[in-house]
Formats: structure tokens, C-alpha cells, sequence
């Protein structure tokens, strides 16, 4: 007999736990959802009374929550009372690159995932369904297992691998039409348990079930081949600036091969994001510690190409500004790291930022959805100098002409919509002259850019 779902537990209230399950309740009513974290700022924001003002910004997400919370979704920090009372478990939490001992700044540091499941094994009086949602590394559930497996109690614990595909910025849209649903386990009752609640929308056809090793090794390297896109195309971007090819032409022809595809072939400043560049380090590590080196080198490159991406953009804005921009004053448009998110995590304009900063420019900076405290935090977080000199020498704006006005340079790092419709006339009035545009998404139209009179740069072109 199947167990019935009644009542689901989250662990996890982040960008990934609070949309999947936002949109599981609100395609099962008869579920009740919560959502529990340690985080009780996080937690309060999720139960603000505005919903415009929620943790995290994904367009589509506000008008869900609105709909379910309080009736069958709820956010929570009493954690143990949510685990025992719920029949399936999803571990939602971060898994980020280790910054310490072994493995650091390459293994994914499992600690928090770890904690979940000793949470579990402690409270659980009756049988759980537990679900990896987290991005593991290949045999994770291994680990899982052996700690719930070795309660003293008779309590049972099915484990479910259920990686997670969406992408920041489309995350309701990508939820509730998702190219698949992957769901990787040893028993069939267990995995039919956990199809049936996806089933309540997405078709069965899209619905995988594979063993679980090949559930937990297909995210890291759908990330990996991902990521491996945007570094081919941004290596090719280097050599379009050499030749005068043009990188968008160039993506548009290779794209129409429909072996090839047309998708993410945008060059840019380099990825961001909280997870391409964590998920490659963590597949490079797995693979060494098999002595795969072969393994390791290759994908390494994805993530080695894409630094030297991000430290060209800077390069190249101190080089065109006649080798200096020591006192001078860049202009940044934007902050995530890419549009439509409030997400900064690994963002291309940090570390763009921080390099302009070791050469003592100074900096502006715009982001729509991106509060200045953010911005000053992934700086801080960096260390390279003293809180109070990034605090003097990065001014945040809450308007885009204040932020540009007396810049030597504007430099685009997120393709957000609306820097598209500004009015670059008067952008370009309110600059020193030669007022230079370095535009790191190709979001501009260069001849109309050249036309206003500016100076424009941007990748492959
Ligand atoms: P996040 O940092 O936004 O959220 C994780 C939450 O877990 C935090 O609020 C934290 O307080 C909470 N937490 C940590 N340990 C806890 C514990 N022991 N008990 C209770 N709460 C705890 O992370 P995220 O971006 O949602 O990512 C979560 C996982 O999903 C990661 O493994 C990530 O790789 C993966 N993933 C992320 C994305 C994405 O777009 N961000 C997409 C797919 C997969
Ligand atoms: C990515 C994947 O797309 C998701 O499928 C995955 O679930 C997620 O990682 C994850 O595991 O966290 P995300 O990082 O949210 O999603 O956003 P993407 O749209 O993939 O963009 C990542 C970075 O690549 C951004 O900085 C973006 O600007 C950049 N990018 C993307 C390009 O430079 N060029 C492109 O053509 C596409």
C-alpha cells in the first residue's frame, strides 16, 4: 500500500525551497506545505503581510504565495515539530563550496545537509519519505542512509534524489513548466509516491525515474555542461575582438545548427550565480578523488576560463581608460547576477568591482533590486580591504542617471530590461568626456550608442 501525503516538510526556506514549494501547494490544495528554517529573519520575511516585500524577488512569486499561504503553505522555525508531523521531507539547503580543510574551495561542504539529517533521524516517530533537493555530489544518499538508518528506532526512511532545475529570474515559469522532473531512488513505492505529487501538473511523459546515483550525478552535470556553453562562446568572444568576427553573428549561425541550439550562447562578462561555478568545482573534486585527472582538467577549464572572462572585462576598461583609473569614477549598471533576480551570489560585479577597486577607481552603482548593504556585504566578504574604504569608495544610488552622472565610464554587469529605455542622451551629457560605455551583456545597440557619441565596448564584437 502506497503512503499517503498529507502534510510535506521543507527544510530549506531559500531560493530553491520557498518557489518549489510555493507552487507544490498551490498545484496540490490538499497538501499541507511548510516551509522551516533556521533563519528566523528569513522566516519573518516570508511571513511579511506584504507580499511585495518577500525574501526573494521572482517575477510570479509574490501572487502564489498570496494565494497559498495560510492556507495550505506555511513558513516556520519550529523545525522538529514540522519534520514529525509531515510524511515526506524535502532537504532544501545550501550546500556551498567548502572554505576549509579538506576538499576547500572545491568540495561542497555537506555540513548543513548533514545536519538536516540527523535532525530527522532524531525526531521522526513515524516512517519519512526524505528528499534531496539540495545539488549533491554523486552518493550523497549514501551518507543520508547511514544516519537515519542508524537511529536505534524502527522508524523507516526512504531516501528520493530530486534535483532541482530551475534557473533564478524564471524560477515560477520553469516550476510550473519544467523541461523535466528527475527523480532518482531505490524503490518504486517511494519514487511513485513523490511522482504522484509532481503529477498534480507536470505530464507524466516528463517525468524521469532513474537510480539514484544518475539522479544526483545529472544535476552536477547538466550545471556543468551549462556553464560549459557560456565559457565556449566567451572564449570564442576573445577571439571575435581579434578578428572582427562578431560574437552575436556567430552565435546565431552555430545556433541554428539544431544539433548545436540556440540557447545559451549569450557572451558575456562571465556566469554568476550561486551554483555553476560551486557545482563544476565539486565535480572537478569528485572526479580527482577517483584520480580521474583527465575528468578534472576538463571541466576545471570551465570554471578557469570563466575567471580569466571577468578579469578581461576589468582589464580591459583600465587599459581603454589610458592605463589608469586611479580617482576616477565608473558608473555601474547593475549588480545581480543577471536579470530579474535580487540574487548577487558569485556575481560577475564583484569581482569586476573589486579589481576596479585594487585600482583605486571609484565606484557607482545601480541595481534595481539589489539594496546597497548587499552590494557592500559581497565586497566585505571578499577581504581584500578595510570595510570602511569599500564604504568610501563604492556610493549606491537608487537612481540610474544620479548613479552615471560625472562617471568617466558606465559599465553594464546584469542585462536588466530597463537599462535598454534610458535615456542615453542625457546619460551621456551628464559624463566626462570621452564618455566611455563598456558593455558587458551586448545590451546596447552599438551604432545608436555611437551615434549619441559615446565611446561603446562590449564582448566579441
Ligand atoms: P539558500 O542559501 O537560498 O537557502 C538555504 C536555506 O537553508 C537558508 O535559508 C538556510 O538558513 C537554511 N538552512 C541551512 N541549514 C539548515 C538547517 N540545518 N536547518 C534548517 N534550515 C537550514 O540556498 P538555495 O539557493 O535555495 O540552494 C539550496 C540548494 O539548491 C543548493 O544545494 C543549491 O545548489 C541547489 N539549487 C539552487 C538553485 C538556485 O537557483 N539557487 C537551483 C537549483 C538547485
Ligand atoms: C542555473 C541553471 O540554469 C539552472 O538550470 C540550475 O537549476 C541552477 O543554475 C542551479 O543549479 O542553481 P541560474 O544560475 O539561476 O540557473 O541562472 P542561469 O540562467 O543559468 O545563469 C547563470 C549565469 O550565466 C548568469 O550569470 C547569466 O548571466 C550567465 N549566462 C547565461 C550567460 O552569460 N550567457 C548565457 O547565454 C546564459
Amino acid at each position: 500500500t502506497q503512503m499517503k501525503v498529507t502534510k510535506i516538510c521543507c527544510i530549506g526556506a531559500g531560493y530553491v525551497g520557498g518557489p518549489t514549494m510555493a507552487v507544490i501547494a498551490k498545484k496540490n490544495p490538499n497538501i499541507t506545505v511548510t516551509v522551516v528554517d533556521v533563519n528566523q529573519d528569513r522566516i519573518d520575511a516570508w511571513n511579511n503581510a506584504d507580499v511585495n516585500n518577500l525574501p526573494i524577488y521572482e517575477p510570479g512569486l509574490a501572487q502564489i504565495v498570496k494565494e497559498t499561504r495560510g492556507k495550505n503553505l506555511f513558513f516556520s522555525t519550529e523545525i522538529d515539530k514540522t519534520i514529525d508531523e509531515s510524511e515526506m521531507i524535502f532537504i532544501s539547503v545550501n550546500t556551498p563550496t567548502k572554505t576549509y580543510g579538506k576538499g576547500k574551495g572545491m568540495a561542497a561542504d555537506l555540513k548543513y545537509v548533514e545536519l538536516c539529517a540527523r535532525n530527522i533521524a532524531k525526531v521522526a516517530t513515524t516512517n519519512k519519505i526524505v528528499v534531496e533537493k539540495s545539488t549533491l555530489p554523486v552518493r550523497t544518499a549514501q551518507a543520508i542512509k547511514s544516519i537515519l538508518d542508524n537511529t536505534g528506532s524502527d522508524v523507516k526512511f526512504s531516501i528520493l534524489s530530486n534535483p532541482e532545475f530551475l534557473a533564478e529570474g524564471t524560477a515560477i515559469q520553469d516550476l510550473i513548466n519544467p523541461d523535466r522532473v528527475l527523480i532518482g531512488g531505490e524503490f518504486e513505492d517511494a519514487i511513485e509516491v513523490l511522482a504522484n505529487i509532481y503529477a498534480s501538473w507536470v505530464p507524466q511523459d516528463k517525468i524521469l525515474r532513474t537510480n539514484v546515483w544518475s539522479s544526483e550525478l545529472s544535476k552536477l552535470t547538466a550545471n556543468a555542461f551549462l556553464a560549459q556553453r557560456i565559457s565556449s562562446i566567451n572564449a570564442i568572444s576573445e577571439l571575435c575582438e581579434k578578428t572582427e568576427a562578431n560574437v552575436n553573428e556567430v552565435a546565431k549561425a552555430i545556433g541554428m545548427d539544431s544539433r548545436i541550439g540556440p540557447k545559451f550562447l549569450k557572451a558575456s562578462v562571465g556566469f554568476g550565480g550561486s551554483c555553476f561555478q560551486k557545482d563544476i568545482l565539486n565535480l572537478v573534486y569528485i572526479a580527482r578523488s577517483y584520480n580521474l585527472h583527465e575528468v578534472a582538467d576538463y571541466w576545471e577549464q570551465v570554471t578557469l576560463f570563466n575567471d580569466h572572462q571577468k578579469r578581461r572585462f576589468a582589464d580591459h576598461i583600465v587599459n581603454t581608460l589610458y592605463n589608469t583609473v586611479s580617482g576616477k569614477k565608473i558608473g555601474f549598471l547593475g549588480w545581480a547576477f543577471k536579470k530579474d533576480t535580487n540574487d548577487t551570489r558569485e556575481s560577475a560585479a564583484i569581482y569586476v568591482a573589486d579589481y576596479l577597486l585594487n585600482e583605486q577607481a571609484s565606484i557607482s552603482v545601480y541595481d534595481p533590486k539589489v539594496p546597497a548593504k548587499k552590494m557592500q556585504s559581497d565586497l566585505n566578504y571578499l577581504n581584500t580591504r578595510s570595510v570602511s574604504e569599500n564604504e568610501q569608495q563604492v556610493t549606491v544610488f537608487s537612481n540610474p542617471y544620479e548613479a552615471l552622472k560625472d562617471t568617466h565610464a558606465v559599465a553594464i554587469l546584469t542585462e536588466w530590461d530597463e537599462f535598454k529605455s534610458y535615456d542615453w542622451n542625457k546619460i551621456y551629457v551628464n559624463m566626462k568626456k570621452p564618455a566611455f560605455i563598456f558593455d558587458g551583456r551586448n545590451l546596447l545597440d552599438k551604432t545608436e550608442m555611437i551615434k549619441i557619441g559615446f565611446e561603446y565596448s562590449s564582448i566579441g564584437q
